[in-house]
């Protein structure tokens, strides 16, 4: 079951830089992609920027729909991640291929990946070119986290999210400091 984290809050779930699964649907198309260059921007209103390079298949679904979803999973979904950045949803369904269930987002007309510990609904309030890259930058509509795993913070003794060091190299979350 999954608990309603407070917009205040929604930052938190992206804060310690997780990789995350971005969903996207545009005419009848929906896919996910792996992204790992994510990060929150603004407090007021809350919101997150993802970096997607303008030769991926999610960036036409995310431009034309002016919508996502970032779906953060947990290390039990690592070959999941692996396999939604390595392969295109130009040419496959990764939905299917991944065995993910579609749930309908509560704000924006973008599948939601259940199986993911937690999903943010985000609605495009501005992009920017980067060359390579565009910034998407999304106003938070709604946030949900599986509960017990997350206060106002991920509880890292109870999950343990990924991290991306760039290439084949990735690294599991750690241990919480309170200061
Ligand atoms: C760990 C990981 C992180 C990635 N991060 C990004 C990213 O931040 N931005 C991006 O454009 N592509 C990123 N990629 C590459 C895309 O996920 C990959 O090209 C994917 O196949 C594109 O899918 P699509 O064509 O279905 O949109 C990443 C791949 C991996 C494995």
């Amino acid at each position: 079951m999954k608990q309603e984290v407070p917009l205040k809050h929604s930052l938190r779930l992206v804060n310690n830089g997780p990789v995350v699964l971005v969903t996207s649907r545009y005419e009848g198309k929906d896919n996910i992609i792996t992204i790992a260059w994510c990060s929150p921007v603004s407090h007021e209103p809350p919101a997150l920027a993802i970096a997607v390079k303008k030769t991926r298949f999610s960036y036409g679904l995310i431009k034309g729909a002016g919508a996502f979803v970032v779906n953060i999973p947990d290390i039990k979904l690592l070959d999941k991640v692996i396999f939604c950045g390595k392969h295109s949803g130009s040419e496959i369904d990764k939905f299917a291929a991944c065995g993910f269930s579609k749930s309908p987002a509560k704000y924006v007309d973008v599948p939601v990946i259940g199986e993911c510990v937690a999903n943010i609904e985000c609605k495009v309030m501005k992009d920017m070119d980067c060359d390579s890259h565009t910034i998407f930058v999304g106003k938070i509509l709604y946030a949900v986290v599986e509960a017990g795993l997350f206060t106002d913070h991920w509880l890292l003794d109870k999950v343990t999210l990924i991290h991306h060091l760039g290439d084949k190299y990735y690294e599991k979350s750690g241990t919480s400091i309170i200061t």
